[in-house]
């Protein structure tokens, strides 16, 4: 069997990555580690490579055809990784899990309407539903001693007395790496279906599930669910390719899908493009060991994180993800405020993490690793850390 290699140290500057060209504009200062923004440092499995180079060295780049080995290799992928059995005629290709929440709120809702979602969050959440004049209404997740849990009381309270017309879910939820239980979300549906709210559930983590625990796709919990939701998932976390932006939707029930997809269609907002289905189909037909090798790396550094702060930063406490590369920092214990905070990390230490408050005030005391980089990098950036908190006495 093949063995990838995540050790390797790859210069991403000058190659267009976000990740180190926003340092300045985000951060004020360029020289940082970034460990913020949600992409791999991770060469791709080299059989992606292989077909976008296949395909660059033909010299005619005119308008694709689609072929039907693409959306097969989408439907074998979810029905053999998460036993979610899709049709061609529920899915639809969308440009970016984000464009497809920003479709289904425009078609969905009008402008002034309500739009619920559940802090600390991904943040481009709350961005396009105000960008797009809808109104934010939050109901917070609750931190107990076992860790974040939904508060279905107070989603039962929010809905009935605002009445949003959706729900932006995020299932496994980012920040925190949260797979949702399927009794949990099948309250969720229930309410929802009951009060006329339509759910969009972002599902872009969902194929990086740790631990060997399974995902759970939303839709499939109940018949409420069903009627109600539109999915959105996409190779590009999965398999590192956000930058072909290959992502697609499932909407199961007839009734919600068919004026929808018909409007993506006439928009042309659902037209695949090139290289972000060649990219997708072989991610999904070949990559699935490459994955496999890439969670088993994240779950050993999770383990190294883990240790080194309990050993040398006992101030800062990790939640342990159930999904996903990315780690959210509980720093409360340093009694620091916010801005001191985000100094301690760029100033002192010299790290690019994502500022907690950025997914809600309730990320006040916290801030997001992202430890999907070569553990040589995680263990420096760590070892920065501890010595800038070491500097604070
Ligand atoms: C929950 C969630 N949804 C969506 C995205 C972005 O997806 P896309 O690039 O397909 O819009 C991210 C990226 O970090 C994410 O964490």
């Amino acid at each position: 069997m093949k063995k990838y290699d995540f050790d390797q140290v790859i210069d991403r500057r000058e190659s267009g990555a976000l990740k180190c060209d926003a340092l300045q504009s985000l951060f004020g200062k360029t020289g940082l580690t970034p460990l913020w923004v949600a992409d791999l440092d991770f060469a791709v499995c080299p059989d992606i490579t292989e077909a976008l180079m296949h395909r660059v060295e033909h010299p005619v780049y005119g308008y694709a055809s689609t072929p039907d080995s693409y959306w097969q290799s989408i439907i074998d992928w979810l029905g053999h990784r998460h036993d979610f059995k899709v049709s061609r005629e529920e899915l639809a290709f969308v440009p970016g899990v984000v464009r497809g929440v920003a479709y289904a709120l425009n078609y969905f809702t009008n402008r002034g309407d309500k739009v619920l979602i559940q802090q600390p969050v991904y943040h481009p959440f709350k961005m396009v539903i105000e960008g797009n004049e809808r109104v934010v209404v939050n109901n917070p997740l609750k931190i107990t001693e076992k860790g974040y849990e939904m508060d279905l009381d107070g989603l039962r309270q929010v809905i009935e007395t605002e009445h949003p017309k959706m729900m932006v879910l995020c299932n496994p939820h980012n920040p925190i790496g949260i797979q949702w239980d399927a009794d949990v979300m099948r309250e969720v549906a229930h309410i929802c279906r009951e009060n006329g709210v339509v759910v969009v559930s972002d599902e872009i983590h969902g194929d990086l599930m740790l631990y060997g625990k399974p995902h759970i796709p939303f839709v499939s919990v109940s018949d409420d669910a069903k009627a109600i939701t539109i999915t959105l998932g996409a190779p590009s976390k999965t398999f590192n390719i956000p930058g072909l932006v290959s992502s697609w939707m499932v909407v199961k029930d007839e009734q919600l899908r068919n004026g929808f997809y018909h409007w993506m269609e006439t928009n042309e907002f659902s037209s695949p493009t090139m290289f972000a289905t060649i990219g997708a189909e072989v991610a999904y037909t070949h990559g699935e060991e490459w994955l496999n090798q890439m969670l088993a790396y994240i779950e050993e550094t999770i383990d190294v994180v883990n240790k080194f702060l309990i050993e040398n930063v006992p101030q800062i406490k990790m939640f342990r993800p159930q999904a996903s590369f990315l780690l959210w920092l509980d720093c409360r214990d340093l009694n620091l405020s916010q801005t001191q905070l985000v100094n301690l990390f760029v100033d002192k230490a010299r790290l690019a993490l994502n500022d907690g408050t950025m997914f809600g005030k309730e990320g006040e005391g916290f801030m997001r690793l992202n430890i999907g980089s070569p553990r040589k990098v995680i263990v420096e950036a760590l070892q920065r850390l501890a010595d800038a908190v070491k500097s604070l006495k």
